[in-house]
């Protein structure tokens, strides 16, 4: 799940694209690499392991290569280590074939077995060489780049977006995409290719979403688009609204700090698109009021923070509308074999909308005939564009790798769907209803007020900085908010944590817990807290450091306990949208203090197109 741009156009190439991987980063950042071609094309390639900055050192920011048109690469390994070596651009022996590639070739063993056996050599671990050799393969057999890239497509199975130059001509680039992201843009000055939008904005605004197996040259002279059968296809544009500097750090230390305080906003754009003159419309996912009344139950899918959503939506959804649901880990769930009615309704949650288990899931719902509902905030990503109905989250490009202003996004999605279940089905009353509307459109003051106690959570966050074990505990939605917590502490603290559901601890974990354990409740459901409060002492009484988020209403907190913070009342529905702001800033803070680098935690990546 690295990140690739490439430019030809009538500019210096290795400036461009540095330019353009810097804001790929996110994507995969333990090596980099990049290609340029001369007039003549020969290609010049240079990489470096470690983040991106080695290579722009190495590079002068690319000024120091010299040709109109390459290929870049920041990479995230998934076949052999992180090493110079192993780092993209690869190249056949002769250099005349060179190429990047973002995903993983699933059979590269068999086929390097084969390639071995016509002669080919390898120098590094990864599977992209084996794919860059093979193309040469079929160039040297049809001298022709379409031929010898729909021949690859033909013969290798996994996911790619991969973008070659090729010696014999100079000025161009081929590729090709399956299941991994590549967009393609153009201007007067030249061509783009790229993993993600950002990269290329400066650039340009007409973007063209690659589909599976569409074969692109690029060149001064524009892009063309064709077929696995080599024939030209037409394609539209679509015209990027959205501003480059949304994807710019502005003033703000991290990308995390920057994410977390752009909350408010992200939560009152996605309310107020959906919710206007006091109605929820949500027209743009074409499902009937008719299909919201038969569908029997929901299944919600996704990875990680997308997953937690799904967790804290099961709990609304049940309650209000009445339906049963299910919350499937999409890793877990593409390869299980559900019993189905085709009466179910499956929601896809993901911020990138490329998550290859994700969408893997969603593929295999579609093939059963079952309706799909996608909530996504990259537009036009693989998964926007395969779902039956999208809706879309309104944050904005979200670079740091750990989620805050989508996961807050999509909840309010999962929010307004679950009241529009629960209208229709009329599980709710009328006055109700209501008054949950007007909750989310207090929303984003509320998150401004939790944000406003962030001081006194750094505080906080410097005396626990020293911690190596903390536990998270609640119960019902206090428990959906515990798992987004622990996972955003571990993610980018590297402090070992667990959620717990604050009634299993005594079935086993408790007995982890030792003098001084940090043990933070959440306690936001009014009928369950005194519950959450008894699982508490037990740890206090075990020698337990016990911390509690409470809503400003949440009365009988012992005065044993070591720290309060509070946050703002609202509808319990909705407390996640509050209590997850203390946590995301908790996490921050020691990720600060403890010198981690916030955005780009150790060993992950943004966008998780690989399984
Ligand atoms: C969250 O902080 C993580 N980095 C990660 O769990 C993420 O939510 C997950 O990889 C899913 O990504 P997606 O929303 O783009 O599908
Ligand atoms: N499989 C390739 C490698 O390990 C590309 C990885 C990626 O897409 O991040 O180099």
């Amino acid at each position: 799940m690295c990140g690739i741009v490439g430019y030809a156009g009538n500019r210096q190439a290795a400036p461009i694209i540095l330019d353009g991987l810097t804001k790929l980063e996110y994507r995969g950042y333990d090596s980099a690499g990049v290609a340029v071609s001369d007039k003549n094309g020969d290609i010049d390639i240079i990489k470096a392991k470690g983040k991106l900055k080695v290579l722009y050192g190495l590079t002068d920011g690319g000024n120091k290569l010299n040709g109109l048109c390459g290929i870049g690469h920041t990479r995230w390994a998934t076949h052999g280590e992180p090493s110079e070596n192993n780092a993209h651009p690869h190249c056949n022996d002769d250099k005349t074939v060179v190429a990047v590639h973002n995903g993983i070739i699933e059979n590269f063993s068999p086929l390097k077995a084969k390639l071995m056996r016509r002669g080919y050599s390898f120098y590094s671990d990864t599977d992209t060489e084996v794919a860059t050799k093979l193309v040469d393969y079929y160039y040297k057999k049809y001298g022709e780049p379409l031929r010898a890239i729909s021949e690859f497509a033909l013969h290798v199975r996994g996911a790619y977006a991969l973008a070659v130059l090729f010696k014999e001509f100079p000025g161009k680039i081929f590729a090709i995409r399956k299941d991994s992201p590549m967009v393609i843009g153009y201007t007067d000055g030249g061509a783009f290719l790229a993993s993600d939008v950002p990269a290329i904005l400066k650039y340009t605004r007409n973007i063209y979403y690659t589909d599976n197996h569409e074969i692109v040259s690029l060149s001064n002279d524009g892009v063309v688009f064709y077929n696995l059968d080599r024939e030209e296809i037409r394609k539209e544009y679509t015209v990027i609204s959205w501003d480059a500097e949304a994807a710019e750090k502005g003033g703000w230390e991290h990308f995390m700090l920057k994410e977390i305080h752009e909350q408010p906003a992200v939560v009152r754009n996605t309310v107020n698109y959906f919710l206007h003159d006091g109605k929820l419309d949500l027209s743009e996912l074409n499902l009937s009021d008719e299909y919201f009344k038969d569908t029997e139950s929901i299944i919600i899918t996704g990875c990680g923070s997308a997953y937690h959503v799904g967790v804290v939506a099961q709990y609304i959804l049940e309650d209000i509308a009445r339906i049963p649901v299910r919350v499937e880990i999409a890793s877990e769930f593409r390869y299980r074999k559900p019993v189905l009615n085709g009466k179910e309704l499956v929601i896809v949650i993901s911020q990138s909308g490329e998550t290859a288990d994700s969408l893997a899931a969603l593929r295999e719902m579609k093939e059963q005939g079952i309706r799909t509902l996608a909530i996504v905030n990259v537009l036009g990503s693989s998964i926007a564009r395969e779902a039956d109905s999208v809706f879309y989250t309104k944050a904005g490009p979200e670079i740091s790798v750990a989620t805050t202003k989508a996961y807050s996004a999509q909840l309010i999605a999962m929010y307004m769907i679950a009241l529009k279940f629960a209208k229709v089905r009329a599980t709710i009353s009328e006055e109700y209803y209501t008054q949950l509307k007007n909750e989310l459109l207090l929303l984003p003051e509320k998150i401004e007020t939790v944000l406003g106690s962030k001081e006194q959570i750094q505080k906080f966050a410097s005396e626990m900085m020293d911690k190596q074990d903390v536990f998270f505990i609640g119960r019902g939605i206090d428990y959906a908010v515990s798992i987004e917590s622990s996972l955003k502490l571990k993610e980018i603290s590297y402090i070992h944590s667990e959620a717990y559901a604050a009634g299993e601890l005594k079935h086993g974990t408790i007995s982890l817990i030792e003098n001084g354990t940090l043990v933070l409740g959440i306690l936001t459901q009014s009928k369950l807290t005194e519950k959450t409060i008894s699982n508490l002492v037990e740890t206090a009484s075990r020698g337990a450091y016990v911390a509690v988020l409470a809503s400003e209403n949440t009365l009988g907190i012992p005065d044993s306990f070591k720290k309060v913070f509070r946050i703002p009342q609202t509808d319990e529905h909705f407390s996640a949208s509050l209590a997850v702001i203390t946590m995301q800033l908790f996490a921050y803070y020691l990720s600060v203090l403890r010198g981690n680098d916030v955005d780009k935690p150790r060993n992950l990546a943004k966008s998780v197109t690989v399984e």
